[in-house]
């Protein structure tokens, strides 16, 4: 019996202005989402119906019940696709939860292809990206995969203009964050959109071009779970590490490195003093 996989790779936002709120209560942002090379990943096969397993470093912090977003993304699709919503489906679940990273968008995301190819359904990308919004507002830019600016709540993606190779080094307390207590806890303060536009392959002008931006959630998100600022001090005051900030709502930061060696030494130190620290030496 053939079996589909799809990775949903770790999201990373580079960078993250809070622009606007609207009246619904959803923030308008400005941010620019990359995706690492890893990530969970999606296995689907043909059953006589839904079923969803869950392995994995980080099984355990997940239900495999009805409120799982995996399982909501297979109804959806399967309505509007006129299709029963029938598969056995396994999700690896590498990737820390509640954590900034788009876990559970981009297994959203990814479930949502490998579904398409069981099913062999086709639906128009509009549809696709309406389910994958009312999913979550990352779920579209994870649909993507590819290096995005993005605005609105999160469902205006433009292409982002090249950019360098980037060694990573993603670093989690191993603290869940709740991204909507750190939307509450923000102070009142919008900053302006700062979009990358023109091409930035030279590493030293893209870092220097990002240390202009910031992540307007990592004070509240420092607030809700101090460990998370002690990951951006350890990685900040790495000497190898050219730019350290938190992603999404928090509470994984990433440091930027030059190569994958000086990141490896870089995890290599703070492991040693943070043992029970998720790291992930990556490369986007
Ligand atoms: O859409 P998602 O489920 O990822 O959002 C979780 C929560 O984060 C929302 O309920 C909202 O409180 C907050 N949020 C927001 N503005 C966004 C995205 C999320 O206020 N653009």
């Amino acid at each position: 019996m053939s079996i589909i996989s799809v990775k949903a790779p770790a999201k990373i936002n580079l960078y993250l202005h809070i622009t606007g709120r609207r009246e619904d209560g959803y923030h308008l942002l400005d941010s620019l989402f990359v995706f690492a090379k890893d990530g969970d990943v999606i296995h689907v096969r043909s059953s006589d119906r839904l079923s969803l397993k869950i392995t994995g470093a980080y099984a355990k912090n997940l239900s495999e019940e009805d409120d799982n977003i995996v399982l909501k993304a297979a109804r959806l699709l399967a309505e509007s696709c006129h299709q029963e919503p029938v598969a056995e489906i396994v999700l690896e679940k590498n990737l820390p939860v509640s954590a900034g990273i788009g876990g559970g968008s981009s297994d959203a995301a990814a479930t949502l292809k490998a579904l398409l190819r069981l099913w062999n359904k086709r639906i128009s990308d509009r549809e696709l990206k309406e389910i994958a919004l009312r999913l979550g507002a990352d779920v579209p830019s994870c649909l993507a995969a590819k290096p995005v600016q993005v605005s609105g709540i999160g469902e205006i993606l433009t292409p982002a203009p090249e950019l360098p190779d980037l060694h990573m080094l993603l670093v989690n307390p191993n603290r869940p964050v709740s991204t909507p207590a750190v939307f509450k806890a923000r102070g009142e303060n919008f900053s302006e959109p700062f979009p990358f536009t023109r091409k930035m392959t030279d590493f030293a002008s893209f870092v220097r071009e990002l240390s202009y931006r910031h992540n307007d959630l990592s004070q509240a998100a420092c607030q809700i779970e101090p460990s998370v600022f002690d990951v951006l001090e350890e990685l900040g005051s790495d000497p190898l590490c050219r730019l350290a900030r938190m992603s999404g709502s928090g509470g994984t930061c990433f440091g930027i490195f030059s190569n994958c060696f000086d990141a490896s030494l870089c995890c290599h130190r703070i492991q040693k003093k943070h043992p029970d620290w998720w790291f992930l030496n990556t490369r986007v």
